[in-house]
């Protein structure tokens, strides 16, 4: 777990699921309770990690194998830990951010079919038990998670590019993951109205808060 003073709020979804809007909602929600927040990403979050990023998306890498892939994720996490997360949460301050280990399960474990043996044995050495106190999953059909990435109207990355049975899969994972220990994750259904997918979010905020 994680015994640091400030907290560690992750974000997981399917493309489209509407993480970046409400990575902004949290953290003015924990700002008008006068808590100290930070937000970043992964893959990134450091400039070695924004660096292994744009391996990581960049379009033109088609021959990355998936274990190549994994472990960059993971150099990109290790980096982000000890350089970012753990000294702002040591500081006091809460730390959000898009995408974390969860990803690494759902994307190389269950879509490309990565032995989830490796993924715990790089989970273990990276994190040594550090976990986030609370994973929030959007979940979201995949249909109108790539009609929301299309209407963007951004560059497409590496992994945008995969089919819909990919993300099948890794919607799959993340809410086979919530399942298996609902204490950790809140799942959302991001296929609601803005508001109400808010006002799911604030009814864990105020619990983790309490
Ligand atoms: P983003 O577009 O949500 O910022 O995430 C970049 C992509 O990286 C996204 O398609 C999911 C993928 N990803 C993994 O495959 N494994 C991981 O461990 C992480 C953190 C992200």
């Amino acid at each position: 777990m994680n015994n640091y003073s400030g907290k560690f709020i992750t974000l997981e979804g399917i493309e489209g699921s509407g993480k970046s809007t409400n990575l902004q909602f949290i953290k003015h929600w924990l700002e008008e309770k006068d808590i100290a927040v930070i937000t970043t990403r992964e893959p990134g979050g450091t400039n070695i990690g924004e660096a292994i990023r744009e391996i990581l998306l960049n379009t033109n890498n088609k021959e990355m194998t998936a274990e190549t892939e994994l472990m960059l994720m993971f150099a990109a996490r290790n980096q982000h830990l000890q350089e970012k997360i753990i000294p702002h949460l040591a500081t006091g301050k809460w730390v959000i951010s898009d995408r974390f280990t969860d990803a690494s399960y759902a994307y190389q474990g269950t879509a490309r079919g990565v032995d989830y043996q490796k993924i715990y044995e790089l989970e273990q050495w990276v994190q040594q038990g550090f976990q986030p106190n609370m994973t929030f999953i959007f979940d979201l059909s995949i249909e109108e998670g790539m009609k929301r990435v299309k209407s963007r109207g951004e560059q497409i990355d590496r992994f945008e590019q995969e089919q819909e049975e990919f993300f099948e899969k890794v919607r799959h994972s993340y809410l086979h993951r919530a399942n298996q220990s609902p204490a950790r994750y809140a799942v959302v259904d991001a296929a609601q109205s803005l508001q109400n997918v808010q006002q799911q979010i604030e009814k864990y905020l105020i619990k983790l808060t309490e």
